[in-house]
């Protein structure tokens, strides 16, 4: 990123300003529970900060794909650390009197974004609506700040536009990556090639060894005529071979399998799974070679999990993170899945940097930039002094 970001801390007074604030609360839910917060509590130095600062906090963000999610289990839960209001429906004209009266350093969560279809179509009038509510606009919204959306970019448009400590702190780290120390090791997992491709191919370029499992290890063997028996594969058909020649690419020896349709799991070498197996994990063999490559490596980035982590194998991903974790490398772990993992081994102090996007961590590592990012650099409004 060549252009300085501005950050919060380039505001200098706060005080009474109406901030509205983009943050992603999009977090999952199961059976009327939040089951990971960590989106949540990233965000709460910034929500905090500002309120200290006596500034007035607007906070929007979406949740789910579209209108049917709802923000009350966030207000629920953030309301255990601090007094937050919410707003039901941000486009009923009490509104107004909601934001007005709040006292200095006082909070309100408006409901999902997404009841609005204007807000994924980055309608200019939406996103002046939004900016009405505020005299400054301020994103912390990483994991949605790939989004061209009218709360992320149409807004900066209106208001003057700074980033929060999340953001900040996120660039700063997956940056790293992007100059690296050497050795640097990229560890890559998940399944989807079709995303997973742009990554893969600048990572050839700047890594010196890439740990490739998940399903995109599959894929591997498949063009290589070993054999995969029932596991999963994608069909993206993109010339692998071609890329192992780099000699960068290390592929797992052997696997944990299933046998046909039951739930019984054996390890075995890669070259010997059966027609009815299917590969679910990493073998430990393989996780116990990288030893040596963890141990030297100056940085290790790592993006998705190794086994099939929905059906609960998340024994390599736990191991080869437990080992990072004790390495001497800069290690920045990529949100998702690996984030999760993370945090159920609360190994997260451990690690330099976990990351809370999914979608925008990988963005930022293929591109340098973000849509969200942009809108704050080169957004025109200024504070008045
Ligand atoms: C995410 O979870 O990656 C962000 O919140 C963006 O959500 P979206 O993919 O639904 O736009």
């Amino acid at each position: 990123m060549k252009s300085k970001l501005p950050t919060i801390e380039n505001i200098k007074n706060l005080k009474g300003k109406r901030v509205v604030l983009r943050l992603d609360f999009n977090v999952p839910i199961k059976n009327g529970k939040i089951v990971e917060t960590m989106r949540i509590d990233r965000a709460m130095p910034t929500i905090k900060y500002l309120a200290k600062k006596k500034a007035k906090v607007i906070i929007i963000s979406h949740i789910g794909k579209d209108e049917t999610s709802s923000l009350k289990l966030v207000v629920r839960y953030l309301n255990k650390t601090m007094n937050v209001g919410f707003v039901p429906d941000f486009r009923a004209k009490e509104t107004r009197a909601v934001v007005d009266g709040l006292k200095e350093g006082g909070v309100v969560l408006f409901e999902n974004l997404r009841i609005d279809p204007r807000e994924e179509a980055n309608d200019p009038e939406f996103a002046k609506y939004l900016a009405s509510f505020g005299d400054i606009y301020v994103d912390d919204a990483f994991a949605a700040t790939h989004r061209p959306h009218a709360s992320i970019v149409g807004i900066a448009d209106y208001l003057p536009s700074y980033a929060g400590f999340l953001i900040a702190d996120e660039i700063k780290h997956l940056s790293l990556a992007l100059k690296p120390k050497h050795p640097f090791l990229f560890v890559l997992g998940g399944a989807k090639f079709e995303t997973k491709m742009p990554l893969l191919k600048k990572f050839l370029e700047i890594a010196d060894q890439i740990f490739i499992g998940g399903v995109l290890a599959n894929d591997f063997f498949r063009d290589e005529e070993l054999p995969v028996g029932k596991s999963s594969v994608d069909t993206y058909n993109a010339n692998l071979l071609s890329l192992l020649k780099t000699g960068k690419i290390i592929l797992p020896t052997d696997a944990l399998v299933q046998k046909g349709d039951t739930k019984k799991t054996t390890g075995k070498l890669v070259g010997e799974v059966c027609p009815d197996d299917r590969i679910v994990d990493v073998g430990m063999g393989t996780i116990k070679s990288l030893e040596p490559i963890v141990k030297k490596a100056k940085l290790i980035l790592w993006n998705g999990p190794l086994g099939f982590y929905e059906g609960g194998f998340d024994k390599a991903t736990a191991e080869l993170l437990k080992m990072i974790a004790g390495s001497k490398a800069v290690s920045i772990i990529g949100g998702g899945d690996t984030a999760v993992a993370v945090d159920k081994l609360g190994i997260e102090k451990k690690l330099t940097f976990v990351s809370t996007g999914g979608g925008a961590t990988l963005d930022f590592l293929v591109d340098g930039r973000l849509a969200g990012v942009d809108a704050i650099i080169n957004c025109k409004k200024k504070l008045k002094a």
